[in-house]
């Protein structure tokens, strides 16, 4: 099973999903994390951040994890993925992928702004620090319209959203497992 998380960047992807990684290990899972920050450091070290290089990317992460996956292992894929197309396309190409938004108003993120990254692109035009692609302030990120999990990470607990990708993992992982009875 594949879980293609798409989010904008401080929207507490990694929080979310290092807490539910432990919790599923802890209940004997077999788990693995493709983190678009870290492998941006490693196999796709190549790529910016046009649309291109970020359909790219999320080809390359999907393809990685489609691999594990066909060993029975759950993967969840955390990276921003801001486009409708790539993200049809993960869900058509492998068996067994689910779309979850986690989800966040542009605001509120650049309160957060954990990266420095919203304050840099909010610069005025022509600053020498400023960039220009960053999504949801001068990028693209088309909201999906139907994912199979939302959640809105705004004003709710880490718990209460942890708790619901953790449970809609083992629920989708038992529907799977079913099948095989
Ligand atoms: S994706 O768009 O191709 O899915 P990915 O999740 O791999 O992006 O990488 C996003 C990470 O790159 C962010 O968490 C942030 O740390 C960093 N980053 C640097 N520049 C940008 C930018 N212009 N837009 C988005 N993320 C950026």
């Amino acid at each position: 099973m594949i879980i293609q998380l798409c989010g904008m960047s401080g929207v507490g992807k990694s929080t979310i999903t290092d807490l539910v990684k432990k919790r599923l290990i802890k209940n004997g899972y077999q788990i693995e994390v493709i983190d678009g920050d870290e492998y941006r450091k490693a196999l796709c070290k190549d790529l910016g951040f046009s649309k291109e290089d970020r359909n790219e990317n999320i080809n390359r992460l999907s393809f990685v994890a489609s691999k594990l996956s066909a060993y029975g292992i759950i993967v969840i894929i955390s990276a921003i993925n801001p486009y409708d197309e790539v993200r049809r396309k993960v869900a058509r190409s492998y068996q067994n992928v689910k779309t979850v938004f986690i989800d966040c108003p542009v605001n509120e993120l650049i309160k957060r702004d954990t990266k420095g990254l919203y304050n840099k692109a909010l610069l005025p035009d022509g600053h020498p620090d400023k960039i220009y692609n960053l999504t949801g302030i001068n990028d693209a990120f088309d909201r999906p319209e139907n994912p199979d999990l939302y959640i809105n990470t705004a004003g709710q607990a880490v718990k209460d959203c942890t708790d619901k990708l953790y449970d809609f993992i083992a629920d989708c992982w038992s529907k799977i497992c079913s099948k095989y009875d």
